[in-house]
């Protein structure tokens, strides 16, 4: 199989491909990436000289550069997006449009004209295209879709397009909708990475909105392996929520406590924000019966995983320094020192 992943260099997506290139060492990845901010070509480094793994620099916008690079692939798996919440409030909205409503419809473009039929697409979503939802409930895939925030309503814009390719133009598609991920690689504007390493650094925490949110964390490994299984299994034209549905659930000041004990900190590095996250959403939940039908389940425990995780930002600082002190210095200032 040839597999075209675009945002291969991304958190998410990275994972994915040293996932998919340890279980199945002869299929092919090429790995589209534009290589924004969040594109790091050292998520791969350990891959990259892999005869089956190519990468190429290009933007899920330019209709030339993708339909000359599907030609011969037989699947479509997207993760690339702009997709940090803060950034699509306070810096760059416009090209949360650009690239996760018009980019998924370009790609979507180039397979319904590709000369040889494409067999799957994929669509990496986000369980926050739903809106927050409230104890006890969870969020159902046949649910309207109710974004807060400028980065989930051109999710939800993205989702809409790969529907409407599937009824229109009968395009062999399919959705995956994730609660928020955490592991290795991930960017550290995000709250695990971006709190790890500020405690790791002697900085303090911004804990927003008094740290009462709720997000059902589901360590990576675990969601690669959701993709893998609709990837191979899924029914054309369905929507699949993935999700680890902690019991009990977990809210962001644990998470924050947590990350404080690891790193040897204590209270006094929480800094309370008020009001910087408009429309903050209290609650994701998913209902993930269907998935599970399907033969998945989560394997990683929150406890589990989250020890390995702040212990692999503890022992990788080569990869988040650099970060740090680059790009990230500026929106870092922009959103947390107004
Ligand atoms: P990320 O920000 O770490 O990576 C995004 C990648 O996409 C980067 O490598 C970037 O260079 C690339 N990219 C951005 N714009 C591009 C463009 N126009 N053309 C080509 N490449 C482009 O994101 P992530 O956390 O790895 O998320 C991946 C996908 O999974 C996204 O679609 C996101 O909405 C979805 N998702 C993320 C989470 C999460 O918790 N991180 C949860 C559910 C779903
Ligand atoms: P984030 O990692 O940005 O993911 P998302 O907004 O997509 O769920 O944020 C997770 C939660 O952590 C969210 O409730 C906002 C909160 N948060 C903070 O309290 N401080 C921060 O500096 C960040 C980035 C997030």
């Amino acid at each position: 199989m040839k597999i075209f992943v675009t945002g291969g260099a991304g958190f998410i997506g990275s994972n994915f491909i040293r996932y998919m290139m340890k279980k199945y060492p002869d299929y092919k990845i090429v790995n589209y990436d534009k290589l924004t901010y969040a594109g790091n070509l050292d998520n791969l480094k350990d891959i990259a000289d892999n005869p089956n793994y190519k990468f190429v620099q290009g933007d899920i916008c330019d209709y030339d550069k993708v339909a000359e690079n599907i030609k011969d692939v037989d699947t479509i798996i997207n993760f690339a997006a702009d997709s940090h919440v803060d950034r699509s409030i306070g810096h760059n909205p416009g090209d949360f449009i650009q690239t996760d409503v018009y980019g998924t419809f370009t790609l979507l473009e180039a397979m319904k004209n590709s000369k040889k039929p494409l067999e799957r697409f994929i669509q990496i979503s986000t369980d926050e295209v739903y809106g927050d939802i409230e104890a006890p409930n969870f969020s159902k895939e046949i649910d309207p879709l109710k974004p807060s925030s400028p980065y989930s309503a051109s999710k939800a814009g993205g989702d809409l397009q790969v529907m409407a390719a599937y009824r229109t133009f009968d395009l062999p598609v399919l959705i995956t909708r994730c609660t928020n991920n955490y592991g290795p690689y991930q960017y550290p504007e995000k709250l695990i990475p971006l709190f790890v390493t500020n405690l790791l650094e002697d900085e303090k925490v911004p804990l927003y909105d008094g740290g009462t949110q709720i997000r059902d964390w589901l360590y990576v490994d675990d969601h690669c392996s959701a993709i893998d299984l609709v990837l191979h299994k899924g029914a054309l034209g369905e929507i699949y929520n993935v999700g680890a549905n902690n019991d009990p659930e977990i809210t962001n000041l644990e998470i924050t406590k947590k990350a404080i004990e690891m790193c040897g900190k204590d209270e006094s590095y929480i800094e309370p924000v008020e009001g910087i996250r408009p429309g903050h959403d209290q609650r994701y939940a998913v209902d993930v019966a269907k998935i599970k039908k399907l033969g998945w389940q989560a394997e990683v425990e929150f406890d589990e995983g989250i020890e390995r995780t702040i212990k692999w930002y503890q022992d990788n600082k080569w990869w988040w320094e650099k970060i740090k002190s680059g790009e990230f210095k500026k929106y870092y200032d922009k959103q947390y020192k107004k």
